[in-house]
């Protein structure tokens, strides 16, 4: 068996993972006990870890294959699978609640941010559990999502989007509101509330409106695991079941540098 450890940071989410150095190759037995934990507790945290951008690229591979990400004025030079989380290249913090990429056929099974430049307070990293929040639902509305599925396409509200990257990824795709976790077999709630331009049989303003009371509903702080960043860290979130939002309540004239990579998953699906 791997010599791995699994610390809970949050009762309904969130864990660290101790004896493993992501820099170095990563056996099979370790790889799949990652994606277990990955599905199990939704957030994994690894400390001190340090990469040259391949070896970072080689790491993510553990929880799929990186995929190209749409905003490409913010990828890394040269590392077009790195995306660079940085206010000083004109980005606002996403404090939005959102799961990521939800305009691709097959979006991300995760998004793995390694915390480079960290300012000394403020600027952590939420991650809520929409496993449970879909739990939590009373079971006429967790029927009622069930049958309700949204048309996704790029954030239309980016004025900055590259005409380039509209034309590859602002293709509307269709994706079930409520999708089966292909490692955990649970369900969780799924949908970006601005890249979900409607619900299927719903106006734009309704889908909206629906979106956004259910975020107001279903967010909890017994749902929500904060990450406070370590330079060093590796954040791992399981897209498939959970919702994330940065916090921008960090001094401007420190840095904040993640680099993030999502790594491809299955299309959604409910089972
Ligand atoms: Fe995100």
């Amino acid at each position: 068996m791997p010599a791995i450890t699994i610390t809970r940071l949050h009762p309904s989410l969130g864990a660290e993972i101790g004896g493993v150095d992501l820099s170095r190759p990563i056996d099979a037995a370790t790889k799949q006990a990652l994606n277990v934990a990955l599905g199990e507790h939704l957030a994994l945290v690894f400390r001190g870890q340090s990469f040259t951008p391949d070896q970072y690229l080689q790491a993510a591979e553990v929880f799929g294959p990186p995929m190209r990400q749409h905003y490409s004025q913010h990828n890394m030079p040269e590392y077009p699978d790195i995306g660079l989380v940085w206010h000083r290249n004109g980005q606002r913090p996403a404090e939005r609640w959102h799961t990521d990429h939800t305009n691709r056929e097959r979006p991300p099974a995760a998004t793995i941010l390694y915390g480079v430049e960290i300012p000394p307070s403020g600027g952590g990293t939420s991650v809520a559990n929409m496993r449970a929040a879909y739990n939590a639902l009373p079971e006429t509305e967790q029927a009622r999502l069930a049958g309700l599925s949204t048309v996704n396409r790029l954030d239309a509200h980016h004025p900055d989007t590259r005409a380039e990257d509209r034309e590859k990824f602002d293709i509307p795709i269709v994706h079930p509101m409520v999708r089966t976790h292909p490692v955990h077999g649970s369900r969780a709630v799924y949908f970006h509330v601005t890249k979900a331009h409607q619900i299927v049989g719903m106006t734009p303003e309704g889908s909206s409106a629906y979106m956004n009371d259910l975020l107001e509903r279903m967010i909890k702080p017994e749902i929500t695991y904060h990450h406070a960043w370590r330079k060093g860290d590796v954040l791992v979130i399981d897209d498939r079941a959970t919702m994330h939002r940065a916090h921008g309540d960090y001094d401007r004239s420190q840095s904040r540098v993640l680099w993030r990579i999502i790594a491809e998953g299955d299309r959604p699906v409910l089972v």
